[in-house]
Parts: C-alpha cells; structure tokens; sequence
C-alpha cells in the first residue's frame, strides 16, 4: 500500500477524482502486472481485468490477520472475518445502489448467480405454456441455464433476435402474456451493446414477467442502480471489475429471494436440519451454503472501493473517448471488418481480418505483446447470425490508453503484410 489510490478495507472512500486527475498512466503503477510485463498490452479486459495491489493486498491482509470461518465463531479473528466480509456485502450493495444489503448473495461467478436465478426461481413459477425469453444478444451462460430450466419446467425457450448492428430487433414485440421471464443482457460482451434494461423492465411488469439482467460486462464499467432499472435479478462477476476470480453476485429483490427455494444444501442455509427435514436461514444465508468465498468477497469489496475512489463517471468517460478512437482507427484500416454499431456501446470492439484465422491474428499480435481474445466469445448464437465461426474482440478499461490502441492498429496493419 502507500500509494495515493489506497483504499484499505474501510467504507467506501467517496469519489474524490474530477476528469482532470483521472490519468491511466498513474492508474497503471497500482497494477503489479504492468511493471512485471511492461511490454504487456492488455486489451481482453471483457473475460477477466487485471488486479490491482490494494485488492491483492486486502486478500493477503485477510489471510496474514485474520484467516477464519465467518458466521460461525466467536473467538476475535473470527469476528473480524465475519465483519470484513458483511462489509463486503454492503460495499457491493451501494455500488449498485440496492436499497438492501440482503439482497447481495455471493456466489463463485455471474455464471452460478444466473444458475442460481433460473434454477431456483424458475423451479417455482414456470411450467408448460410459458415462456421463457432471452436474446440471440447472450453470453452462453444466460443461455444454457434458461435451456436446463426449460427442460425442468416444461416451459418454451424464445429469443429476441438481433440486428446486423448488433441490437435487439424489436424487443417489445416478443414481450407477452405467456412471457414470465426476460433474462438479457446489460451489455453485450461481442458488440459492446448497451441495451435499454429500463424500458425493457417495464414492458415485462406490465405483463406481470421479471426481469434478470446479465450485468456482467456493464457493472464495472459504468455506474448502475438496480432500483432505477427496476429488475428483479441482476448478476455479475467479481474478476471482471478489478477484483478475484471466484467470486460473483446475485442480486435480487428480496421478496423473490424469500419465496425461492434454496439452490445448494448444506452448511450455513440452514436454521434447523431434522432427521428428515431441515428448515431454512434468511436471505441472503438461504443461499450461500458452505463455507462461502470470504477471501475472494473481501478482495471484490476493496475493487469496489478502489473503482469508488476513481469515480465511475470518470472510469466511464475514459473508456467511451478509447472506444471511440478505437473504432475510428479501425475502420480506417483496410480490410477489417468490424462487427456492430450498436447506438450505445461499451468498450468493446470485434473485428476480423480479411482472409486471416482469428486464432492467426491473435497469435501474432500476442507476439508484439498485444493481448486480444479470439474465438466464438461464448457467443455461438451471435456468431451465426454473423456467418463466422469467430472475431478477435479487444476491449478496454481504466488503465489502457490511446498509444495501446495506435499499436494496436499498427500490429494488425503489419499482420496484413506479413499474410498478404
Ligand atoms: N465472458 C467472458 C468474455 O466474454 C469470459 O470473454
């Protein structure tokens, strides 16, 4: 620690950076990662963002300190886990602005909370002759939950289709009595796609449906209220906003978390276990059973400080003037194609060059240093409404700067030569 972003493992600091001071050259020196790879270009921030020393050192803290169970102890280090992990939990829960901290279940990833969502709601309130909607737009893992559900339930599984431009086509249209559940994305993970979740949510309530919104690629990106958006379920990861893998968040409106059965038995969800019945703790306990991830929450709870400390407005700002000068570059090199022009995007950019494998592009520019994901993105469904097999995909965060994305561009233009 030491440096001028420490954030501790205290309240929330406030939002002290103003656009002036927000400098991802500075930024960068929090990230031990840049000084041991400092050829190292990272541009694959949408599958997992690096991490930097004030959450590595909270997660050493916990462990060099006070390394114990939570919830189950009354010896002082004990405590102070459980203290450092419930403070956790309300970290998140500001961030994005649930009016309750019992609404935050930690789960190991937004793939176990949308699970947990579609197993444990869907279980309830679905049957033959519902529908369950989701988009073409999805990440497989707000896909294959839905598929199991619907084979569970009896219930029929639609898609909202998508635009050549990368946007849902017609949402509303598909919204109806028969729909119980919308299950979308915040923001695409291929195109960057910022869908319009408010406008949607209310759509679905007047049909009497819920809404679970994929917010995977939105939370660490810009600023969220899950009470201004209205959804009843909202899910993301803890490795994609600065924190450690193993740690994800389900949030829900409490009164649905309270009606639903429990996703996993075992440890800790429990109030009473009988013989032959056992009885269940309250939200949000009902659903952590086992030991949960105390390190790993504690680790998500200081990227939340430390994404608080940089201002999200700021960390949103920076990303929008990198897309943008992204895109302009790109589409000014010939032969490359870029995939989408969704209205309202995040940082996000797919792309592929004519004539060379999206595994071949990948593999060269991982040679001069430039880290870009290539490959279908967990997205199948997207890759055949565009007719390829895969995209390379670049995508930024707080720490990257406008000189990345001029190698960047020079990389893919000597690419071009190199095949040509
Ligand atoms: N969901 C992550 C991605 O889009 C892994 O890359």
């Amino acid at each position: 620690m030491g440096s001028r972003h420490d954030v501790g493992i205290g309240p929330s600091s406030s939002r002290t950076f103003m656009n002036a001071q927000f400098n991802p050259e500075t930024i960068r020196e929090d990230f031990a990662i840049f000084s041991t790879n400092p050829e190292l270009i990272y541009l694959d921030s949408a599958a997992t963002s690096q991490t930097p020393k004030q959450v590595t050192d909270s997660i050493l803290n916990y462990y060099e300190n006070f390394n114990a169970n939570v919830h189950r102890t009354i010896y002082s280090i004990g405590n102070k886990a459980t203290q450092a992990f419930e403070s956790a939990r309300e970290k998140v829960a500001k961030f994005i602005h649930a009016e309750k901290s019992k609404s935050v279940i930690f789960t190991k990833s937004a793939t176990e909370a949308i699970n947990l969502a579609a197993a444990a709601w869907g279980r309830k309130h679905l049957s033959a002759g519902d529908e369950i909607l989701i988009t073409e737009m999805e990440h497989h893992s707000n896909i294959v939950p839905w598929q199991l559900t619907a084979e569970v339930t009896g219930a029929d599984l639609k898609y909202i289709p998508i635009t050549e431009d990368g946007e849902l086509e017609k949402w509303e249209n598909h919204i109806s009595d028969k729909t119980k559940i919308v299950a979308v994305t915040h923001q695409s993970n291929v195109f960057g796609t910022v869908n319009p979740i408010k406008e949607i949510v209310e759509k679905a309530h007047s049909v009497g449906a819920v809404v679970l919104v994929d917010a995977a690629q939105s939370v660490p990106h810009s600023q969220v209220d899950v009470q201004d958006l209205g959804c009843d379920f909202f899910a993301f990861s803890g490795h994609k906003m600065l924190g450690p893998t193993g740690v994800g968040v389900l949030f829900g409106k409490p009164e649905l978390l309270e009606e639903m059965d429990p996703f996993l038995g075992g440890g800790e969800m429990i109030k009473t276990v009988n013989m032959e019945t056992s009885t269940w703790n309250d939200i949000p306990h009902k659903f952590e059973a086992g030991t949960p991830n105390i390190a790993q929450a504690i680790g998500l709870g200081t990227a939340v400080d430390y994404l608080n400390n940089m201002g999200m407005e700021n960390v949103h700002a920076h990303e929008q003037d990198l897309l943008q000068y992204a895109v302009d570059i790109l589409s000014n090199i010939s032969g490359i194609t870029l995939y989408g022009n969704p209205q309202n995007r995040g940082g996000v950019v797919s792309f592929n060059v004519e004539d060379i494998h999206p595994h071949d592009v990948a593999q060269f520019l991982d040679n001069d240093g430039i880290a870009v994901r290539a490959g279908h993105h967990c997205a199948q469904p997207i890759m055949k409404r565009l007719g390829v097999s895969a995209t390379c995909r670049a995508s930024v965060y707080l720490y990257n700067t406008k000189n990345e994305i001029d190698r960047l561009a020079s990389s893919l233009e000597k690419i071009k030569s190199v095949f040509a």
